[in-house]
């Protein structure tokens, strides 16, 4: 690769889904029925006991965004003012929200420096008379430390919930993701493993919680005209239900496609000093995004490293920036969060995607160029 090659994308290309006639045919059909709805066709019902066999669990609940699937366990458990839930700092702000929304209190815990996910130590330090829930999260489509956490969840009498809203198909000990703590949360926004344009699921193995899940999902409602709390219209579409019926079955190339990208990515950088992603041995890691870490000597120079792989064309990004209690909105939280770990990885993170529709030779070309960029600063 030339010094100053660049990737020469065309204006405006978009790396989006990959769908094929199978998506075509199966929309066209439900817009051809007139039934758009979950209650006006079975459709919804159908990817739901798909997935629900996919992961494993004994029930999935659709919504329509992975950050309402969170807030749907959240209040069908009853989490509410005041109540504290242990959250990584290090996450979408998708994560948090639905806590804040039901007035409870998140408390930012730091996260294992290899995979970026939740620490255990971290969150067991955490725990207070007023915790409620351990919510851990897939980082980037690796699992975090599952077994650990839900002892420790026993252990307190707390609820775990997984955000695997990253993380379709990935694997903790050869289980895959959505049936291991007491509920597991996806996403099937446009940039995830599998999509549905916006949707989410909540997958459970509890059958008190799917049930009122269900409810929260339609306005709170479990039997016509008796509403016992308030929920809310999360409900999912039968046009996005008809997408994820074939996405699903696609999911597991799917993730064989990013991870082949992510191997890409790892075979163009490994020879430099860089902590680049890996897995662990009791996981697989479904490489929803690739996640690289500078040299600590490099930190102060990573904006201008993603300028200079920008301005040369390679689609990167900085997952994630901050922690979250830096964002103004969380200012009035009884700090301080003291995550180290996790202020280390934002000052030094560099995110390259790993979208099943980037092609082989674009993928190989943004490894060549990144390496090429990184290696003029690793001199
Ligand atoms: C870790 C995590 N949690 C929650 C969400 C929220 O999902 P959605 O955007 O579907 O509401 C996302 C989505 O990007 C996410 O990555």
């Amino acid at each position: 690769m030339g010094k100053d090659s660049r990737l020469m994308l065309p204006e405006g290309l978009h790396f989006g889904p990959l769908f094929d006639q199978e998506e075509v045919q199966m929309v066209s059909q439900v817009i051809k029925s007139g039934r758009l709805t979950q209650f006006s066709s079975d459709l919804v019902r159908k990817f739901e006991e798909a997935f629900a066999d996919y992961v494993g669990a004994s029930a999935a609940i659709a919504v329509n965004s992975g950050t309402a699937s969170l807030h749907t366990v959240l209040t069908a458990a009853g989490i509410g003012s005041g109540d504290e839930v242990i959250v990584p700092a290090f996450t979408f702000i998708g994560t948090v929200g639905p806590i804040m929304q039901q007035q409870a209190i998140p408390v930012f815990a730091d996260i294992e420096p290899e995979t970026f996910c939740l620490a255990v130590e971290d969150a067991a330090r955490k725990i207070t008379l007023r915790t409620k829930a351990i919510m851990a999260v897939d980082m980037f489509g690796h699992p975090a430390d599952l077994d650990p956490l839900r002892e420790l969840a026993a252990e307190h009498d707390l609820l775990f919930i997984e955000d695997a809203c990253q993380a379709h198909g990935a694997r903790y000990k050869d289980m895959r993701l959505g049936n291991v703590a007491d509920a597991a949360c996806f996403s099937f926004y446009e940039s995830k493993n599998m999509t549905t344009g916006e949707g989410g699921m909540v997958t459970t193995s509890d059958r008190q919680l799917a049930e009122i899940c269900r409810a929260v999902r339609h306005q709170g409602e479990d039997t016509w005209g008796i509403i016992k709390r308030l929920g809310y219209n999360y409900r999912m579409t039968s046009l996005q239900a008809a997408l994820g019926l074939v996405q699903l079955r696609k999911l597991d190339g799917f993730n064989e496609m990013r991870r082949h990208r992510a191997a890409i990515y790892t075979e163009a950088l490994s020879d430099l000093d860089l902590q680049l992603p890996g897995e662990k041995p009791n996981a697989w890691s479904a490489f929803h995004v690739y996640s690289f870490l500078l040299p600590k000597r490099l930190a102060s120079q990573r904006d201008e490293i993603v300028a200079q792989l920008k301005e040369r064309g390679v689609p990167v990004g900085i997952a994630y920036p901050r922690p979250l209690y830096a964002s103004p909105v969380f200012e009035h939280l009884k700090g301080p969060f003291h995550c180290p770990v996790t202020e280390d990885v934002c000052a030094r993170v560099v995110t390259l995607p790993t979208r099943q529709s980037i092609p082989v030779d674009v993928a190989e070309t943004i490894g060549a160029i990144t390496r090429d960029v990184l290696r003029e600063y690793l001199r």
